[in-house]
């Protein structure tokens, strides 16, 4: 959490050329419309590898460019169930990238973004210890907005021959770690996310933001509206406070979330780029961060396009991972994750 304020001359006098992004009912999501199996997309590859047991497939020979509507229906569940999926040596254009993204729904916008249908993501080279070090914290993209993006894809370009990884951590797993005096505890709480300070680092920084800066409170802990299972919706770079906690009680409450999440291991992984990689997550359930430092940033470049999700809610009778797992007849103790918990409740 940063607690800078950087306000300058230039802060104070930018004018924004957009209004804020006013909330609004997105399409239905089109794993809802997909094959609970997903045989269409799965007998496509040549391999599906669960890269970890909590978080991360890779699906070997397929290509995004040639995907089925079927298939695209199918990849939207399996990332919504695995939190990301990934792909290696595609084919796909940019056209083709904004194509595919629009089969998911209707294209959001970066704040900080340029070119209406895409963000160009680069390297970074701070030290990854930095204060205020943006990008290379935990985050996911744009959660302060009304409608914070649902599926996003990264899609590699150039990158470094070692370096620039990407981390994604479960947030469903991370609720599910919690014990069920702290799951109580957060269910039905808020997170006060506030885009404020990366606003006045990208002003300082020579950037040009697109729209203002925004503070909006979200459920803490929040539902898919798909799989129907409660993750934590928390991430250190734009949670600033929890709104029904006093000033130390939020202070303390972020810094345990925050340890939390950085000690996951467990529910992580780590993706190692080449040029034709592909990310495809699901940002209302994976918090990321792109690994700073030790590369050069000029060999980094990809091109990210995401889709407006749902405005984010909390039902109370909305299940944990476990909770799941022993209802379709699995044992969490045996760690009996892939495959067996994401049984959606619409099957
Ligand atoms: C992002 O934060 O969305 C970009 C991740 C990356 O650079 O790997």
């Amino acid at each position: 959490m940063s607690t800078h304020t950087g306000i300058t001359e230039a802060v104070l006098t930018y004018q924004p050329p957009h209004p804020p992004v006013k909330e609004f009912e997105p399409p239905r999501d089109r794993a809802f419309f997909a094959d609970p199996e997903k045989k269409s997309l799965l007998s496509a590859a040549t391999k599906v590898k669960n890269l970890t047991p909590y978080i991360g497939t890779e699906l070997v020979g397929v290509q995004l460019s040639q995907l089925t509507d079927a298939q695209k229906d199918e990849l939207a569940l399996l990332v919504a169930e695995r939190g990301v999926v990934f792909f290696r040596g595609q084919d796909i254009t940019l056209d083709g990238q904004h194509e595919l993204t629009k089969h998911y729904g209707i294209q959001d916008r970066d704040p900080n973004q340029q070119d209406p249908r895409h963000v160009t993501i680069l390297g970074n080279n701070n030290d990854i210890r930095a204060y205020s070090n943006f990008g290379g914290e935990y985050h996911s993209d744009h959660s302060q907005e009304a409608n914070p993006p649902a599926y996003t894809m990264l899609r590699m370009v150039r990158t470094p021959e070692s370096g620039g990884d990407t981390i994604f951590t479960s947030q469903t797993g991370l609720y599910d770690k919690l014990s069920p005096t702290f799951q109580k505890l957060f269910d039905g709480l808020h997170g006060v996310h506030s885009s404020e300070h990366s606003y006045i680092n990208s002003l300082n920084s020579g950037y040009q933001p697109f729209r203002g800066p925004v503070r909006r409170e979200h459920p803490l802990v929040r539902t898919h509206p798909v799989t129907r299972l409660k993750s934590l919706f928390y991430n250190p770079s734009f949670v600033i406070h929890i709104s029904e906690l006093k000033g130390q009680e939020g202070v303390h409450a972020l810094n345990f979330l925050r340890e939390h999440l950085h000690a996951a291991d467990d529910l992580t992984v780590r993706w190692k780029w080449e040029p034709g990689s592909v990310a495809f997550w699901d940002n209302r359930v994976v918090a990321h961060r792109a690994i700073p430092g030790g590369y050069d940033p000029t060999t980094r470049e990809g091109k990210r396009t995401a889709i407006f999700g749902e405005k984010p809610f909390f039902d109370p009778d909305s299940e944990s991972l476990s909770q799941r797992i022993a209802r379709v007849g699995g044992d969490p103790a045996k760690n009996e994750i892939v495959n067996l918990f994401f049984k959606s409740p619409h099957v």
